[in-house]
C-alpha cells in the first residue's frame, strides 16, 4: 500500500473540521495547486485543472481512514474520471485488487471509461475496462479500474457475494436514487460488516449527505474491533468539492406553454437569433420527443437557411450508436453552434463542454409502477426543483450562462416538488430481486420444446432497445419496411426473419440501412445471441431448432410471459385490448407488425405508456395455450378466461 497520512502524522494540507454533531468530517478548501504543468501532456494539464485535483490528498486520506467516504461535488468537477485514477495511483489496485466505479446508466459507463482510458494512455478493456449488461470490456488479469452499472455489480454478487476482488467501490451519482443504486448501497452496508478492509465511496452532485452518512454510520457492535480510534473509522467522512460554476441567469415563460416540444424548438431558434456564441443543451424526455425536435430543427435549417444554418443539431439518449455519441462530445466546429437535445442523462452523468444556454422542458421520463395492474410505465413527469437546478447549472461551466425554463416562475416556486421520489418507491421490485425471470423461463421452456435456437435469437433481439432505426413521423414508410419481414404470428417471429436476413447479407451495414434497421443494434443481437448460446452449452442444455413450427415457439414464449395476456374488446373499432390480469386498457404499439392487425388474443413482452398503454413486441396466441402453460394462474370462466 502506498504511503498515506495517518492519524498522528502530519495531516494533509486541508483543514479537517469536526461536524457539530460529531463524527462527520468536513474538509475546507486547501490553497490551489501551483503545478506549472511543464512537461505534462495537455490531458494531464486538463486533469490538474479540475476542481477535484486540489482535494486529491484529502480524498486519499479520508478513504484510507474511513470505511465510507461521501464526496459531494458539482457535475464536471472530476469525481468520476479522477477519483478512480487517484486510488490506482495510490496503490489501491495493487496485488490483484480492483477499483470499481458504478453508474446508473450504461451510456455513462462507456463514456467515462473511454475518457479514463484515454487519460491514462491505455486501450479500453485492458487496465481500464467496463462492464454493462451483455458487454464485458475487461480483462480479469490486467483490469485495475473497472466502470460498471450498479445493476451489473449487484449481479456479480451472485457469484461472489462479498465482492472480494474489489478494494474500493465508488457508487457514483447516488443522488439519483436509482433503484439499483439504492439496492447496492443497502447490500454494500452488509458487506462492509464482513469486510472491514473494503472502502466505499459514495459520490454525487447533490447529495443529502447527512442522511447517507447516518445510513452508513456503522453500529459499534457490528464492528469486530470497534475501538474509537480504529482504522478505518466507522464514522463516514463527508467531503465537499466546491464547483467552479459561473452564474446562470434564469428565464421563465410568462404563461404555461401548451406544447413543450414546440416551445423548446422555438426557444432554440430564438437563442440562435439573439444570443452570442455558445452551445445549447435542451432537456426533453426520451427518444421520441428528442428525435422529433431534432427533425423539426433540421427541417427548419432547410426551410430558412439564414436562421439556422449555423446550427449543428444532435440527439443524446441511451441506445445511441457510438458514432452519434462521439459527435455529441466532439468539439463544436468553428462557426457552428451545437444544439444537443438530451434526456436527463446530461443532467449529471455526462458533462458537455461549451454549453452556455440550457433549455429546460421541466419534464423527464420516470418509471412508475402500479402494483394492482402490475403495469410499470415510463411516464413523462414533472421534474423536481433539485433537477431543475442541476439542469440550469449545466449552462455555467465555461462562462456565465442562461437557462430558459419552459414553465412559469410561479409553478417553479409553488408547485414543483423539492426532491424526486426515489425510484425504489415507484418500481416493480421483481426484476431487482430475481434477475430477468420471464426471459429465463422462456429460454428454459424452449429447451424442453426443442426451439432453443430460435428463442435465443428472440431473447437477444428483446435485450436491445429496438432494432429499427427511429421512424418518427414516417409510419407509412415504416409499415412498408416491416412488411418485408412481417410474420402473421407477430413480432417475435418477425425478428427471426430479420435476423436470418442480416446473416444472409453477411452482416452488412448497407443492408441494414436499406431496411431501416439499426446496424449497431443488430451487431449487438449477434453478440448477445452468442453469449446466450455459450451459456446454454455450459449448462448442458441442448440447442435445437423447431424448423418453422411457430406454434411451439409461441408456447415457449408464453411459458415465460403468460401473465401478459390480453384480449381484443368485442366491438372495438380502434384496437382496444384489455389485460386479462387486471382489465387494464391497452393498445398495440405502432412499431409492432400486428399494429392494425389486432388478433383476438395476444401476449406482449412489455408495456410503454405515454397517453395510452402500448404493448411492445406482441404475438398472436390461442387462449387455450395460456391454461396449458400456467394452470396455476388461469382458469376457464365461461365465456371468458380469468386469472385465478
Ligand atoms: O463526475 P464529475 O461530474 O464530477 O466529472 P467527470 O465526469 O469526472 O468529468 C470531468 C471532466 O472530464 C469534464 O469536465 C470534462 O471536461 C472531461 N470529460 C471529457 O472530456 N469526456 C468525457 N467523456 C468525460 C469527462
Ligand atoms: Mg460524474
Amino acid at each position: 500500500m502506498a504511503q498515506f497520512w495517518r492519524p498522528g502524522s502530519e495531516r494533509p494540507r486541508a483543514t479537517l473540521v469536526d461536524d457539530e454533531e460529531g463524527g462527520v468530517l468536513f474538509v475546507s478548501a486547501p490553497p490551489p495547486s501551483s503545478s506549472s504543468g511543464f512537461g505534462h501532456s495537455s490531458l494531464e494539464r486538463q486533469r490538474q485543472r479540475l476542481p477535484v485535483f486540489k482535494y486529491r490528498d484529502a480524498i486519499l486520506y479520508l478513504v484510507e481512514n474511513h470505511a465510507t467516504t461521501i464526496i459531494v461535488g458539482e457535475t464536471g468537477s472530476g469525481k468520476t474520471t479522477q477519483i478512480p485514477q487517484y486510488l490506482k495511483e495510490a496503490g489501491w489496485a495493487e496485488g490483484g485488487r480492483v477499483v470499481a466505479c458504478t453508474q446508473p446508466r450504461r451510456l455513462a459507463v462507456q463514456s467515462v471509461a473511454s475518457r479514463v482510458a484515454e487519460e491514462m494512455g491505455v486501450k479500453i478493456g485492458e487496465e481500464v475496462g467496463y462492464t454493462i449488461r451483455f458487454e464485458d470490456q475487461t480483462n480479469p488479469s490486467v483490469t485495475v479500474i473497472k466502470f460498471l452499472t450498479d445493476g451489473v455489480l449487484i449481479r456479480e454478487m451472485m457469484d461472489d457475494p462479498l465482492l472480494t476482488k474489489y478494494s474500493v467501490i465508488m457508487v457514483d451519482e447516488a443522488h439519483e436514487r436509482s433503484m439499483s443504486t439504492d439496492m447496492l448501497l443497502g447490500l454494500l452496508k452488509k458487506i462492509q460488516r464482513r469486510r472491514p478492509e473494503l472502502r466505499i465511496i459514495i459520490s454525487s452532485a447533490t447529495i443529502e449527505a447527512k442522511s447517507m452518512s447516518t445510513f452508513f454510520k456503522a453500529r459499534k457492535k457490528d464492528l469486530r474491533h470497534a475501538a474509537e480510534d480504529s482504522v478505518p473509522s466507522h464514522l463516514p467522512a463527508v467531503l465537499s468539492v466546491e464547483g467552479k460554476g459561473y452564474t446562470v441567469e434564469i428565464h421563465y415563460v410568462e404563461e404555461p406553454v401548451p406544447d413543450y416540444l414546440q416551445a423548446a424548438v422555438g426557444t432554440v431558434l430564438s437563442i440562435n437569433d439573439k444570443e452570442p456564441a455558445g452551445d445549447i443543451l435542451v432537456f426533453l424526455t426520451g427518444q421520441d420527443d428528442i428525435d422529433a425536435a431534432v427533425k423539426l430543427l433540421r427541417e427548419d435549417t432547410q426551410d430558412d437557411r439564414r436562421r439556422t444554418s449555423g446550427l449543428l443539431v444532435l440527439p443524446l439518449y441511451s441506445g445511441l450508436s457510438r458514432v452519434d455519441q462521439d459527435l455529441v462530445f466532439a468539439p463544436t466546429p468553428k462557426g457552428k453552434r451545437k444544439v444537443v437535445i438530451s434526456t436527463n442523462i446530461a443532467e449529471t452523468s455526462l458533462t458537455l463542454e461549451g454549453v452556455v444556454y440550457v433549455v429546460d422542458s421541466g419534464f423527464s421520463k420516470q418509471r412508475f409502477y402500479n402494483p394492482i395492474s402490475d403495469i410499470e410505465s415510463l411516464v413523462v413527469t414533472p421534474i423536481s426543483k433539485a433537477s431543475a437546478r442541476q439542469r440550469a447549472g449545466r449552462a455555467g461551466r465555461i462562462q456565465p450562462g442562461k437557462c430558459f425554463r419552459l414553465y412559469t416562475e410561479e409553478y417553479f416556486l409553488k408547485e414543483m416538488p423539492t426532491e424526486g421520489i426515489p425510484e425504489m418507491q415507484r418500481s416493480n421490485l421483481v426484476s431487482c430481486v430475481i434477475q430477468d425471470p420471464m426471459i429465463s423461463k422462456m429460454i428454459l421452456s424452449a429447451c424442453n420444446f426443442g426451439c432453443s435456437e430460435e428463442i435465443i435469437t428472440i431473447a437477444a433481439v428483446l435485450s436491445v432497445q429496438s432494432i429499427w432505426v427511429s421512424m418518427w413521423g414516417a409510419q407509412k414508410e415504416f409499415d412498408e419496411v416491416k412488411l418485408r419481414f412481417a410474420a402473421a404470428e407477430g413480432d417475435h417471429v418477425t425478428y427471426l426473419n430479420v435476423y436470418k436476413g442480416f446473416l444472409n447479407s453477411g452482416k452488412s451495414s448497407q443492408w441494414c440501412y436499406k431496411n431501416y434497421l439499426n446496424y449497431q443494434a443488430m451487431k449487438k443481437v449477434v453478440d448477445v445471441r452468442e453469449q446466450l448460446s455459450r451459456l446454454l452449452r455450459r449448462l448442458g442444455l441442448a440447442l435445437k431448432s423447431c424448423e418453422k413450427d411457430t406454434q411451439i415457439l409461441r408456447k415457449a414464449i408464453i411459458a415465460g410471459f403468460f401473465a401478459n395476456s390480453c384480449h381484443l374488446e368485442e366491438y372495438s373499432y380502434n384496437g382496444l385490448y384489455k389485460t386479462v390480469r387486471s382489465s387494464e386498457e391497452v393498445y398495440i404499439h405502432p412499431s409492432s407488425v400486428l399494429f392494425r392487425v389486432n388478433p383476438k388474443w395476444v401476449v406482449y413482452h412489455s408495456l410503454v405508456s405515454t397517453n395510452k398503454h402500448y404493448m411492445r413486441n406482441v404475438i398472436a396466441i390461442d387462449p387455450s395455450w395460456l391454461i396449458e402453460a400456467a394452470p396455476h394462474f388461469y382458469q376457464v370462466r365461461t365465456p371468458n378466461l380469468a386469472p385465478c
